[in-house]
């Protein structure tokens, strides 16, 4: 093994940290370069599509590493803006996490940044732009981060399906660049009229009769909510933001997928041969098939019953008994009836707001990377975060750095993510052990809101 004189001391600089991973230390530093390219991604009959892609395309290359791996990209900006790369729902260390203006500075165009870090979880992960992010995202700056479980998992294969939309002129084909519209950011956000999986609106994939798949969903759009559903497939989920469910739970009816969420299914094909099973996705009245699984051959097995769950990550259990609670008031945008928020340090009318391009405001004030922390945590302390949305419109809240509890209305621990969905006027309670030093975001990622108020921080010492 070839280490290099800079490799090593950044891996005795970092210490402890990489210790146990001294094997994964061999890995090459990759290069991606996010840049400017035209793309078919509309249908053959219109023009090529000019999108910003890691490696020039949308999405980017998957990156794949298996768990307590280190993941080491050179991320080149190649695009005549300046850009960071985050490395959504990985329990990273701080420096790596990718947030221009709060971990580090944005990348100068022609500069490179190299990121560096062991992935310690096993699960579906995305990695996207983190400067302007309501832009870059919608530019096309997103890709897969895949971490693997040691072991192989009882399916025939996987696929990883990154869903995403796109507001697209249909005239040019180009993507329509009203980024800042002020209806986005005081509405739903920015809502695409072109809906992709892995960047083409009919994905099909050809499987066998009773084929045992394993499908890991992405939503790297903007603002969309999916709402989704299996025909032709009997399905479970078997985990939530790269986070497996302890049981298996079976997939009856629609569920949502928010802006920023992934679930793992493990489906198996029922459908007959010469037929499809689908992903489908429901909008409005009517169903349309968002992936389509072909069925052209016989597979040898039957059915095979409900599948075993995938091995646990390691994760510090809350204390909710010595929790410190935390509340947090989001509110403002069309129809919410908000007067005025602090901005900037002084009280400021919705007008005013406005025009600054603000919109909502968190606990009173517009939010953003420049305030002081929403809170100030010790390390290794239970919080519980109470999360008002007194808005007229869903919010989907994302943490960095730390997964987080649900908790159930009864008290109980939930779903264990890192993004979750709060719809108009919910309130719900979420729960994390703070075991992550450093800064880390806490926002709204339908990310016109984010551009707008919807962003807070906290600093775990
Ligand atoms: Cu997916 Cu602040 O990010
Ligand atoms: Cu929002």
């Amino acid at each position: 093994m070839n280490i290099s004189k800079r490799d090593f001391l950044r891996m005795s600089a970092a210490g402890l940290a990489y210790m146990p991973n001294a094997l994964s230390a061999q890995t090459d530093l990759l290069s991606v370069t996010a840049r400017v390219a035209d793309v078919q991604l509309l249908p053959d009959d219109y023009g090529k599509t000019q999108i910003w892609g890691f490696d020039g395309i949308a999405p980017g290359p998957e990156i794949r590493v298996t768990q307590g791996a280190r993941v080491k990209r050179r991320i080149i900006n190649d695009l005549p803006d300046p850009t960071s790369t985050h490395w959504h729902g990985i329990r990273i260390e701080n420096a790596m996490d990718g947030v221009a203006g709060l971990t580090q500075d944005p990348v100068r165009p022609g500069q490179s940044f190299d990121y560096d870090f062991v992935a310690p979880d096993a699960g579906t992960y995305w990695y996207h732009a983190h400067n302007r992010s309501f832009e870059q995202v919608a530019r096309g700056l997103q890709g897969a981060l895949i971490v693997e479980e040691p072991e192989p998992i009882d399916v025939d294969r996987e696929e990883v399906l990154i869903l995403d939309d796109w507001r697209i002129d249909p005239e040019t084909a180009q993507i329509a660049d009203t980024f800042g519209a002020m209806h986005d950011l005081s509405h739903a956000g920015r809502i695409g009229n072109y809906i992709t999986t892995n960047g083409t609106y009919n994905l099909a994939r050809k499987v066998k009769r009773h084929e045992r798949l394993r499908l890991r969903l992405i939503n790297a759009s903007n603002a969309r909510i999916f709402q989704l559903g299996l025909d032709g497939l009997e399905g479970w989920v078997v985990a939530m933001d790269g986070m497996p469910l302890a049981t298996p739970r079976p997939v009856e009816g629609p569920f949502l997928l928010s802006s920023a969420q992934r679930v793992d299914l493990i489906v198996d094909v029922t459908a007959e041969m010469g037929s499809a099973g689908h992903l489908v996705q429901l909008g409005g009245d009517e169903t349309f098939s968002q992936v389509a699984f072909e069925v052209t051959s016989d597979g040898a097995r039957a059915p095979r019953g409900t599948p075993r769950p995938l091995p646990p990550n390691a994760h510090a259990m809350p204390d909710l008994a010595n929790a410190r609670d935390i509340t947090l008031l989001m509110e403002g945008g069309a129809m919410g009836g908000m007067r005025g928020a602090m901005m900037g340090g002084r009280m400021s009318s919705m007008r005013d707001m406005m025009q600054a391009g603000n919109f909502w405001a968190f606990n009173g004030a517009v939010g953003g990377m420049d305030g002081p922390p929403l809170a100030e945590l010790s390390l290794g302390e239970t919080v519980r975060l109470k999360i008002t949305n007194d808005t007229s419109f869903p919010h989907a809240m994302h943490l960095h750095g730390m997964h987080f509890y649900e908790i159930e209305r009864d008290g109980s621990l939930g779903a264990f993510r890192d993004t979750t969905l709060l719809d108009r006027g919910e309130v719900r309670a979420i729960a994390f052990v703070a075991d992550n030093p450093g800064k880390w975001l806490l926002h709204c990622h339908m990310l016109s809101h984010a551009a707008s108020g919807m962003m807070a921080w906290v600093k775990v010492a």
